[in-house]
């Protein structure tokens, strides 16, 4: 079987982990790289073998078969846009646009083009993602009746060379966070089909603390860093929600589950292994490790976490193989652009609420993906172990 071209436009931050990994899928083959500053893509281009073209140049590129949009969030629905308009697939990091109509929008020309439109995060395919998905499908913890979702710390600033684009509308932990826990969620319950919420921001100004241009710059905070809020899943689950970049330390794992016959702890969607904790009924919590599944083994640690932090597994690219895989076969892929879009106005809904009150009803609608045994999936990675 044939590879697919890959064109990355976007050479910030996280591109460098997406062209290391890159060539470890089988059916990828990074060619190019572009950036609105040239110089950024030169530099990547240089240290990854690749050639480094004007946006204009790799989208008319005949060998690139897929373009992996990683610019900023208001650069999402423009570069998508041209990049389907370009006959291209289409792979792109989360949020899959700033404003929902626009996702809407790149669906449907993706779906009129007969191309595919995938969207990050496509962590809920890694290991520890497939073992909670296996574990509701089975019924192990019976029908999934409430659960609680957290992601809480204290912003970006510590880390990012150029935090300002999380504290602007795009950002906030909703938009920025919030795709990992919502595709997690709808990936093992289904779509959303009401909301409440309330938003607000902690602090009105963030101070830049990480190493770079913008250390000790404040940067203004024009959206809510703090977002709570009651998801109605239309399978009838209930699921506390909340995203936050105003908390210091918490005591919260990442998702709960409560079925009628146990309870499911899901590891952090923010990463692709983790463990999967189940109680029977109240019994005590059983531990089954990702570590040893496709996609689930520790194979990184970020250069800004302390030394007792354990590492964590990082296959940044897993969605762009599956997206891949799919064009190669004529198949569904999973991190869709349609799952991305349903879990956008989700996001927007919330905020919604949180400015009008009451419930706000979600109108489109995504099936959960099909689930992707450990088979399928080292068939995407092109090394023969983790
Ligand atoms: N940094 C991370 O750890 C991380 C993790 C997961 C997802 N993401 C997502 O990846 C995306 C990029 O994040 P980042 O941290 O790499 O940001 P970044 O600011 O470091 O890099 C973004 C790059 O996009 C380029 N760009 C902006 N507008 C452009 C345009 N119109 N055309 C071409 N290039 C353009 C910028 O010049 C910059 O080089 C965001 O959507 C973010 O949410 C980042």
């Amino acid at each position: 079987m044939s590879t697919l071209g890959v064109g990355i436009v976007g050479c910030g931050n996280i591109s460098t982990i997406y062209m290391q990994n890159m060539p470890k899928f089988r059916d990828l083959r990074l060619i190019a790289c572009a950036d609105i500053r040239p110089e950024a893509a030169q530099a990547q281009a240089a240290q990854f073998g690749i050639e480094a073209l004007s946006i204009d140049a790799l989208l008319a590129r005949p060998d690139i078969r897929i373009v992996v949009n990683l610019t900023t969030p208001d650069a999402h629905f423009a570069i998508s846009h041209a990049a389907l308009t370009a006959d291209k697939n289409v792979f792109g990091e989360k949020p899959i646009t700033i404003e929902a109509n626009d996702a809407a929008i790149l669906v449907a020309e993706a779906a009129r083009r007969g191309l595919k439109l995938g969207c990050a995060p496509d962590t809920f395919l890694g290991g520890g993602g497939r073992i909670a998905r296996e574990f509701i499908d089975t019924g192990r913890i019976g029908r999934v009746l409430y659960g609680t979702c957290f992601l809480m710390s204290h912003g970006m600033e510590h880390w990012h060379p150029d935090p300002t684009f999380f504290f602007k509308r795009g950002g906030g932990p909703i938009l920025d966070m919030g795709p990992y826990y919502l595709a997690a969620l709808i990936n093992l319950l289904g779509p959303v089909a009401r909301v409440q919420g309330r938003a607000s921001s902690g602090f009105a100004s963030r101070l830049v603390t990480s190493k770079g241009p913008m250390n000790g710059k404040t940067i203004a905070v024009e959206t809510p860093t703090t977002v709570m809020s009651l998801l109605h899943f239309e399978s009838g689950a209930d699921i506390i929600f909340a995203m936050s970049w105003d908390v210091w330390k918490h005591g919260h794992p990442p998702i709960e589950l409560y079925g009628t016959e146990g309870s499911l702890r899901v590891p952090d969607p923010n990463f692709f292994g983790g463990a999967v904790q189940y109680t029977e009924k109240g019994g005590d919590w059983i531990s089954i490790t990702a570590d040893d599944r496709p996609f689930g083994k520790p194979n990184w640690r970020s250069p800004n976490w302390a030394d007792h932090i354990p590492n964590q597994a990082n296959y940044r690219c897993l969605g762009v193989a599956e997206l891949a895989s799919a064009v190669l076969h004529d198949t569904p892929h999973r991190a869709s652009g349609a799952l991305a879009s349903h879990a956008l106005e989700v996001k927007h809904a919330i905020l919604k609420a949180s400015v009008e009150g009451g419930e706000i009803v979600v109108h489109s609608r995504v099936e959960r993906p099909a689930p992707l045994s450990d088979v399928d999936a080292m068939a995407l990675w092109a090394e023969e172990t983790f």
